[in-house]
């Protein structure tokens, strides 16, 4: 048993976007997905969290964006300090503070920066000294996306073939300054609705009841494959298709679960029919669209071309906000 001494750490990391998305557990016990997924980590964003184990305290008491959490949000914060106290020997109870410089739970993978900082600054503060493919093997316990949240630029989750996990992590593709053109414009929208239900249980909802699960299950080893073949060449006009593409069959997943999950507004299906609009006109793909399981729309171009993508979907109504974000480093410890 390590010495129940006071120890202290602070980690920062920033939300993900996926291009190739994560949507179906395979083994829930060692939280292993159906396939691999692909996704740029987002600069600026992010999520801070300190974790200080006391011996003085009895109970884990977790403070999210100053707000003391309880349910739900609680228990996966316990759940996961449980994993990180059973790893390093410990059994001293923690104060977590975590705090986000962007709206919690508005489809901005709060989950992922949240749970890539947890792991972080959890291990680290417990006193176990991880590499950043083991701290990725550990976020997505709290996480799946978290996973990738730990590196920066271009990530892969790789599902990995064997049953214990152990070839289930994320690594970097490409490094943030691999591409330095490309740009995500992120189109907050009114109203996003809060998530009604949780990822984790949407997902195998979409497992057990949709007939398009095995069909998209079939096509995503090639996808993964071309995604990462025009990232590489950094070809946009492959990827802005593909990225589409990939969108369309996550939300057809979706719309084809029972009970259905419809994640977008009215405004967020406007963007998605401008952005086609758009390259339509231009005759090229000039940008490309994604979501994540909430109503705000990224959209991918070139900054040659972000005036004009600007132009015509910022001022969309119903559009409250919009964000330039580029693809950024991924997690790290500050104190
Ligand atoms: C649509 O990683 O948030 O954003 O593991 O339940 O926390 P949990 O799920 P989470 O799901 C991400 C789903 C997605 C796609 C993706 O990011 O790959």
């Amino acid at each position: 048993m390590a010495t129940e001494i006071e120890s202290k750490a602070t980690f920062e990391a920033p939300p993900n976007i996926a291009l190739v998305k994560y949507w179906g557990v395979r083994d829930p016990e060692r939280a292993i997905p159906y396939n691999s997924s692909i996704s740029v980590t987002l600069e600026r964003l992010r999520s801070r969290t300190t974790v200080r184990f006391d011996p003085d305290l009895t109970e884990d008491e977790v403070l999210l964006n100053g707000e003391v959490a309880t349910d739900g949000p609680r228990d996966g914060v316990v759940r996961f300090l449980d994993r990180v106290r059973a790893r390093a020997g410990r059994s001293t109870r923690a104060e977590v503070r975590s705090t986000n410089n962007f709206p919690t739970a508005s489809g901005l993978a709060s989950s992922a920066s949240g749970f890539a900082a947890l792991a972080g600054a959890a291990s680290a503060a417990a006193g176990l000294r991880l590499s950043p493919r083991a701290l990725s093997q550990l976020a997505r316990f709290g996480s799946g996306s978290a996973s990738r949240s730990i590196f920066g630029g271009f990530v892969e989750w790789r599902a990995g073939a064997r049953a214990d996990g152990r070839d289930c992590y994320a690594r970097p593709l490409f490094g943030p300054e691999h591409w330095p053109e490309l740009v995500d414009l992120v189109l907050l929208v009114e109203r996003a609705p809060v998530k009604q239900v949780r990822s984790a249980d949407a997902m195998q909802q979409t497992v057990r009841t949709s007939p398009e699960f095995a069909g998209r299950q079939a096509e995503l080893p090639d996808r993964i494959r071309r995604v990462h073949r025009a990232l590489r060449e950094r070809d946009p006009d492959r990827l802005f298709p593909l990225i589409m593409e990939e969108c369309d069959s996550f939300r057809k997943v979706c719309e084809t679960t029972r009970p259905s999950l419809d994640y977008l507004t009215a405004t967020s299906r406007t963007i998605l029919t401008e952005v086609d609009r758009l390259n339509r006109t231009a005759g090229r793909p000039l940008a490309g669209y994604t979501h994540d399981a909430g109503a705000h729309v990224h959209v991918f171009t070139l900054t040659e071309h972000l005036p004009r993508v600007r132009a015509r979907l910022a001022r969309l109504p119903g559009v409250v906000r919009s964000l330039t974000v580029r693809p950024g480093p991924g997690a790290r410890r500050i104190a």
